[in-house]
């Protein structure tokens, strides 16, 4: 990682991993370095967008924080607006601490625009705006299917492995769920090592 990449890393480390979901933003700036090998995007906008696209829900109550973990719409067939709400909390938090974060660093001001264009909508964004919050968002979704990220969603949901891995396999055929054919691929070969790791 460049060294003002790590800088940005280390000034957002108080406010990372606040729901149960201890290595989110580690695991999500792997895959977007792992994603950018084969995807042409701006690293200089991945990477510190990956960083700190999560850091909003530091400043969300514990209850608003766990709130969220319910079936989802699209398994239930119901929208819930107060998830919606709390979404929209914490990305418009992290916009105000990344964007002094940043400003911190001295980091290029167009670069910062973008990045806290892409903060402001990482989750509540229908469609991919560029190919830099493609890649990032990606990365986001990548955390799932990683071990860690598998395991969080399984005790959140109160899910047995199977079904979730069937869950995440259905996700991956989504129209428009992943941007790039680069983490569609990855995904697959983390659900193979999911299968057999927990003998699905
Ligand atoms: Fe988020
Ligand atoms: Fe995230």
């Amino acid at each position: 990682m460049k060294s003002i990449h790590r800088k940005i890393w280390n000034l957002a480390l108080p406010y990372q991993d606040k729901r149960d979901d201890k290595g989110h933003a580690k695991t999500v700036v792997s895959f977007a370095i792992k994603l950018l090998k084969t995807e042409k995007a701006d690293p200089d906008v991945v990477i510190p967008a990956a960083i700190l696209h999560d850091i909003g829900w530091s400043r969300l109550s514990k209850k608003e924080r766990f709130s969220i973990f319910k079936p989802e719409p699209a398994e239930t067939g119901k929208t819930f607006s107060g998830d919606i709400e709390i979404r929209k909390k914490h990305q418009d938090e992290g916009v105000k601490i990344a964007r002094r974060i940043l400003s911190k660093t001295k980091y290029n001001k167009t670069l910062v625009s973008e990045i806290l264009e892409i903060i402001s909508e990482h989750d509540t964004r229908i469609g991919f705006i560029s190919k830099n919050e493609g890649v990032m968002r990606d990365a986001d979704k990548l955390w799932r299917f990683s071990r860690t990220g598998f395991l969080a969603d399984s005790r959140r949901r109160n899910m047995p492995h199977l079904e979730n891995l069937r869950r995440l396999k259905q996700k991956t055929r989504m129209h428009g769920f992943f941007y790039s054919k680069t983490a569609k691929k990855i995904a697959a070969e983390e659900l193979k090592k999911r299968k057999k790791e927990f003998k699905l």
